[in-house]
């Protein structure tokens, strides 16, 4: 998905932003990357919480929490359901959304339909995640969205830095150890940092839905284009700086990505992210009101050398004398997947039609779970689900999300 999905989102924005002008993302503007302003920006003032938890008659709280390098993040908390349980001691989950949205995507479908209430109501207290760069996660102690150093990071600094803070604060708020929900990119981070033995200690267990580690199969046109063009020419064209789908210049990448013989930007989601069975037309609107968000432009140029070097490793400086300077090694270091201890419980649940998130692909990381322990893997195949769908499919609750319930509740 890295890319995909990301360019799945990127052009949808880029299409919304042609056809309307939606307020919120007009909002978003108005305090966005081009704004003059040199104050740290305060986070807007309708939040997550206000705009599609309470108004569910959940209770929620915004939290802030901050990063080793000054990024201030975003934390929502439902603390409880509206059933069940009510003062029990509740088992902390963490939401982590993909690259280019936030964490809205998790509440986009019907309250019935969506995973953060449906794991309130089963007796978790519920953590959802805000990556830096998007809308209510654009703060830093010292650093303003205007400047490129705010934007000098990659998915490196996710699992060095993001990851590490909002696993530090969710157990220190609750004293327990996490379950972890990721979905496309909060896979690869999660992956990527058990690789490195991080969160280990504060982990109960972890479900990756529509899982990415390796994407040489990505089988998008318009996916293949882009990584393409990421690693050649975008960092040339964009310096260190915001990549933001809804403003120029990448708007215009986008539409020059699109005009590519063999590109069909007609369907953009099914051109994306693959043949998604069980949308919604409200729940698609929805998100098109909400995402697509922000993220770096060196983020994407990290995905776009995963999907050509078919490995997985730290960003590539492009130089060997750079490499040596940041990493002491002429390539940069690779995560081993074979390192994550082999008795975490994880779940896996993937798609058929999954463009971003291929079978092969998938084939490729559960290799490296061949030594892992029987009773601590669950792998999930649905044949007709595509990238979108266990986020956003109508029946994502009966086919994965009580799936993944019944998995928490069997790690005692
Ligand atoms: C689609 O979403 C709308 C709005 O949230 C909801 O009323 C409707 O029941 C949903 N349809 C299905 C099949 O879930
Ligand atoms: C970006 O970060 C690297 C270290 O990772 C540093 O060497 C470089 O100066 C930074 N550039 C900017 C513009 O902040
Ligand atoms: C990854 O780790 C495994 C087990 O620790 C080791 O056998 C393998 O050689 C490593 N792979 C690479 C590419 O370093």
């Amino acid at each position: 998905m890295a890319l995909c999905e990301l360019l799945g989102l990127v052009v949808l924005g880029f299409c919304v932003l042609v056809l309307a002008v939606d307020p919120q993302r007009a909002y978003g503007a108005s305090r966005g990357p081009f704004g003059q302003s040199n104050v740290v920006m305060a986070p807007p003032r309708v939040g997550i919480c206000a705009s599609s938890v309470i108004t569910h008659g959940y209770k929620c709280e915004e939290h802030e929490v901050k990063t080793q390098d000054g990024y201030i993040l975003n934390v929502n908390r439902i603390p409880e359901g509206l059933v069940g349980g009510f003062g029990a001691k509740r088992q902390p989950v963490l939401l982590q959304h993909g690259v280019l949205v936030d964490g809205m995507t998790w509440l986009l479908n019907p309250p019935d339909q969506n995973l953060p209430f449906i794991l309130a109501d089963k007796g978790f207290d519920v953590w959802i995640a805000n990556s830096r760069g998007t809308r209510f996660s654009r703060r830093h102690t010292s650093l303003d969205p205007t400047q490129p150093g705010f934007w000098n990071w990659s998915w490196d600094e996710l699992v060095t830095y993001d990851l590490p803070a909002v696993f530090d604060f969710v157990y220190s708020k609750t004293g327990q150890k996490i379950n972890y929900v990721g979905h496309s990119l909060g896979t690869l981070t999660a992956l990527a940092s058990f690789s490195e033995r991080r969160q280990i200690d504060k982990i109960k267990s972890a479900a990756l839905l529509s899982p990415i580690a390796f994407l040489s199969h990505m089988n998008t046109a318009l996916g293949v284009l882009a990584a393409k063009s990421f690693v050649g020419e975008i960092t040339t064209l964009f310096g260190l700086a915001e990549f933001n789908p809804t403003e120029e210049p990448v708007s215009v990448f986008i539409r020059s990505l699109c005009s590519n013989p063999g590109v069909d930007c007609y369907d953009l989601l099914t051109a994306l992210t693959g043949k998604n069975c069980c949308l919604n037309a409200s729940t698609i609107n929805l998100f098109l009101k909400n995402e697509p968000q922000s993220t770096s432009t060196k983020n994407m140029v990290h995905l776009a050398q995963t999907v050509r070097d078919g490995i997985l490793a730290k960003y590539n400086y492009g130089r060997a004398d750079y490499n040596l300077m940041h990493y002491g090694e002429a390539s940069p270091p690779i995560y081993n997947l074979s390192n994550i201890p082999n008795d975490l419980p994880i779940f896996i649940s993937y798609g058929g039609q999954d463009a971003l998130s291929d079978v092969r692909d998938v084939g490729l990381l559960l290799d490296h779970f061949k030594f892992h322990r029987g009773d601590k893997l669950n792998v999930q195949f649905i044949k007709e689900y595509a990238h979108a769908d266990f986020i956003m499919g109508v029946n994502a609750k009966d086919i994965v999300y009580n799936q993944v319930l019944a998995f928490f509740k069997r790690q005692v």
